[in-house]
């Protein structure tokens, strides 16, 4: 097992790519904070899924877009599980919608929980985990924390935000024994992706901008996170892995 009597918080792991990581992270030995904000019951159904994998877990509200929230949730985990070896920045949302009508409002809900949770949350274990020796801090972003994203103004921005933040503190915590790193996953099967998965001509469309001719699974993107938080890859930092079946480098050729 690789991760074996490490202790990770995963945001936004009641349901899609959180879910998978908490589920291959305890997989692979580690105790898990499972965090949501509304999905209650999801939340403690993974809960009995790491329990019966043999490990300790337990179910932690917040909303991550406000500070204290975030604060609070790594603080708490900090307690629930003893210490923090691993904090995977997961939660995200996003909303569509053109440039010209992003509310103020609109904009503080997407930049606070995928940008501003995230980078306090990050703040936070890093106290903790310099103290410790070492740790791991890894971003679930988007490929578009590089590729742009039509009518997703706020969306991009928050990516992009996570990449150069990520870039930026990884140089802090190299010292220290802590790795700070992104995955960048395309379009994977869950449910932020509903509305296409739901239609056929949508899906269809999607499938023919991905170089593999499908979506990815939850599990795909799990695979590099159980890498990431690894000792395997202490020497790993300041990187973006994308996991995207090729979409971001897609071309037409025209
Ligand atoms: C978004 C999905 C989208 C995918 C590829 C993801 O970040 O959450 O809605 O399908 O990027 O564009």
């Amino acid at each position: 097992m690789r991760l074996a009597g490490k202790c990770a918080l995963v945001t936004g792991s009641s349901s899609g790519i959180g879910r998978a990581i908490a589920q291959a992270f305890a997989r692979e030995g580690a105790d898990v904070v499972v965090h949501y904000d509304r999905e209650k019951d999801e939340a403690d159904e993974v809960v009995v899924e790491l329990d019966k994998l043999g490990r300790r877990a337990t179910a932690i509200q917040a909303d991550v877009g406000v500070t204290a929230e975030a604060q609070r949730l790594v603080g708490d985990a900090i307690k629930a599980l003893g210490h923090l070896d691993i904090l995977v920045n997961n939660a995200g949302v996003e909303v569509r919608g053109p440039f010209v009508d992003v509310t103020e409002e609109l904009y503080d809900f997407v930049l606070g929980v995928n940008l501003k949770g995230a980078f306090f949350a990050a703040q936070a274990a890093a106290r903790h985990m310099i103290e410790r020796g070492g740790g791991r801090i890894i971003n679930i972003t988007s490929i578009h924390e590089d590729v742009a994203f039509l009518e997703f103004a706020t969306y991009a921005a928050s990516k992009g935000g996570m990449r150069m933040f990520m870039r930026a503190v990884c140089q802090e915590l190299a010292p220290h024994g802590i790795t700070v790193n992104d995955i960048a996953p395309g379009a994977i099967a869950t449910p932020i992706n509903k509305r296409t998965l739901g239609d056929g001509n949508l899906l269809q469309e999607l499938q023919s901008v991905i170089p593999a001719g499908r979506l990815g699974e939850p599990e795909e993107v799990a695979a590099v996170a159980v890498f990431l938080a690894s000792d395997e890859a202490a020497y790993v930092t300041g990187s973006t892995y994308c996991v995207d079946g090729g979409m971001s480098r897609w071309n037409k050729g025209l």
